[in-house]
């Protein structure tokens, strides 16, 4: 099994990027993290993110032609993206949307989600520390 972590714009400057909102952990950290979890549950788990939209749904596309489950954190495009949403939407495995911040202690525009209602979860506000409580949720469930 392979679970696919994606990540869009601005993640790859987590670290440095508001670290009162995001925490201190930089980009390099969270996809050790990620790894380390999968090394620990026994399954493949690959780190990816993009600053291009087009990207992302291409990725998305391959999540769905593999049945790939996926942690989606599509940072600002969550808000308002249709076009990463109907990608996200052909996926056949589980789509966990997943926030470092809980966006719903934010402003308002961050309430609302083009994903949540086509994600299986939403993760929200346990800082980094929901990526890896995602992957074992994802690994959990297809050796149920
Ligand atoms: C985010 C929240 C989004 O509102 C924001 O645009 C991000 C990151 C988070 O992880 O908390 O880029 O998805």
């Amino acid at each position: 099994m392979k679970v696919l972590v994606l990540n869009g714009p601005n993640l790859g400057r987590l670290g440095k990027r508001e670290p009162s909102v995001y925490g201190s952990t930089t980009y390099a950290d969270l996809v050790a993290m990620c790894e380390a979890a999968g090394a620990e549950l026994g399954v493949e788990v690959e780190v990816r993110q993009t600053d291009h939209e087009g990207e992302m749904v291409q990725w998305l596309h391959e999540a769905a032609d593999q049945k790939w489950p996926v942690v989606l954190n599509a940072g600002a495009w969550t808000h308002y993206s249709i076009a990463v949403r109907d990608a996200a939407a052909q996926l056949e495995a589980e789509l966990i949307e997943l926030h470092i911040s809980n966006v719903h202690k934010r402003e308002e525009f961050r309430h609302t989600s083009y994903l949540s209602d086509i994600s299986t979860a939403v993760v929200a506000g346990l800082g980094v520390a929901g990526y890896p409580l995602a992957i074992r949720w994802l690994a959990e469930r297809a050796s149920a």
